[in-house]
């Protein structure tokens, strides 16, 4: 078989320790040529006692360490002008994002402006980003957006508007999996992070323009380890197991998508966050099957490859593995006890047209989809899903 020519990019180093975030003080001390952190978090966070151990343990290993925790989901600019005013003040010489997509997002994107001064304006797109950033490292609390191993940073520009940076520099220089820190992760959260992440992975595995075999690799492996962990992490938050392998698997799944980028579920989940404030996750998780079944005309192979990979029951054509693939995600998403269908989540009848035509603007990620989306095909996922 040839190989088309392909460039995989990844973090260059990641560490899997339960408990781990414990000894982030040491592991800043011994790593890094960097004396004052600031750590990027949400204000949640800091209330379930994640982040005061943590803070102890840079303040044992002499750093001298800002926590900024005022990061909201979905974050906007402002977020990122103050968290960046709060780092100069500090004099911050290393970026340590701690908690969901969210804290890691404006961490990722605030280590930049502090290395290049670059204005936040002209990152926006793709490649974009100009000069070398600050040390970053990232330590996730969901899994999850898999943002600690890709080179995105999603920020929201206007009431129902996000835009993408996108640039090589965006890849931190160490990320540290510990999943203790997913224990408390409330069980819808669990369920919307764990299926954004199998969307990850689904997305990557049949991504039209960059799939390779490594973002392959990467993506039916995370996918293994997250439908397989998925309901055991819902109904037991404490299961040690689950969780790693849910982290592990949201990790995963990132580094195939940081590659083999997201398409059409993605696309049309975008605008029920924006217009809706549903959470990225539980968006995913709304569109998922209404866009398994419209791809499978064209992407019933890969899909079979997928259930393969799961080892799912069964046997025959392309088609009818496909068809056990989506069942078996749709069975995990209904298990999973998140809300199934658009009207469940304040979305109206009447607004679906104009998410239609919204979704349409989606077009970095639409040309990724194994199969056109017109308008009048969005406008139709959408009936379905409502
Ligand atoms: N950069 C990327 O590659 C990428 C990919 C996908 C999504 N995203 C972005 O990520 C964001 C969503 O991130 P998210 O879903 O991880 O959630 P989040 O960061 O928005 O956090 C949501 C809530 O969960 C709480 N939380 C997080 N971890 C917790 C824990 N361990 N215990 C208890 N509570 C916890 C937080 O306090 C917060 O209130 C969106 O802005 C989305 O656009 C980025
Ligand atoms: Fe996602």
């Amino acid at each position: 078989m040839t190989i088309s020519p392909f460039a995989f990019r990844a973090v260059p180093t990641i560490e899997v320790c339960w408990e781990g975030a414990r000894r982030l003080g040491e592991i800043v001390a011994d790593r890094f040529n960097a004396r004052k952190p600031l750590i990027v978090t949400d204000p949640g966070l800091v209330k379930a006692g994640l982040i005061a151990p943590i803070a102890a343990s840079m303040k044992s290993a002499g750093l001298d360490v800002l926590v900024f925790d005022n990061i909201v989901p979905d974050p906007p600019e402002t977020a990122i002008h103050d968290a960046l005013s709060a780092a100069r003040t500090h004099g911050a010489d290393i970026v340590v994002g701690l908690g969901g997509g969210s804290s890691l997002d404006v961490a990722k994107v605030v280590a930049v402006q502090l290395g290049t001064g670059q204005p936040l304006a002209e990152m926006y797109g793709i490649g974009k980003v100009k000069g070398a950033r600050l040390p970053l490292l990232l330590v996730p609390t969901t899994a999850g957006t898999g943002s600690e191993v890709t080179n995105i940073s999603i920020i929201t520009t206007g009431e129902s508007t996000k835009m993408d940076v996108v640039s090589p520099q965006l890849y931190a220089d160490l990320v540290v999996l510990d999943a203790q820190l997913t224990i408390g992760l409330p069980k819808l959260h669990t369920a919307a992070t764990g299926i954004d992440a199998m969307v990850h992975a689904i997305e990557a595995y049949t991504g039209q323009a960059k799939k390779n075999p490594l973002s392959d690799l990467f993506a039916r492996e995370a996918l293994r380890l997250l439908t397989g962990n998925l309901i055991a992490a819902c109904r037991d938050g404490s299961n040690r197991d689950a969780r790693e392998a849910m982290l592990l698997g949201a990790t995963l799944a990132g580094q195939a998508f940081a590659n083999s980028p997201v398409a059409a579920v993605h696309a049309l989940a975008y605008p029920l966050g924006g217009h809706y404030h549903v959470p990225h996750g539980l968006s995913n998780a709304l569109m998922l099957a209404p866009v398994l079944r419209f791809n499978a005309k064209a992407a019933a192979r890969l899909y079979a490859e997928l259930a393969d990979a799961l080892a799912l029951p069964g046997s025959g054509t392309a088609e009818t593995r496909a068809s056990a693939l989506i069942v078996h995600m749709e069975k995990l998403i209904a298990d999973s006890g998140v809300p199934r269908r658009l009207s469940d989540v304040g979305v109206t009848r009447e607004s679906l047209p104009m998410l239609a035509a919204d979704a349409m603007k989606q077009t970095r990620l639409l040309v990724n989809n194994p199969i056109e989306v017109r308008e009048q095909d969005a406008l139709a996922l959408y009936g379905e899903a409502f």
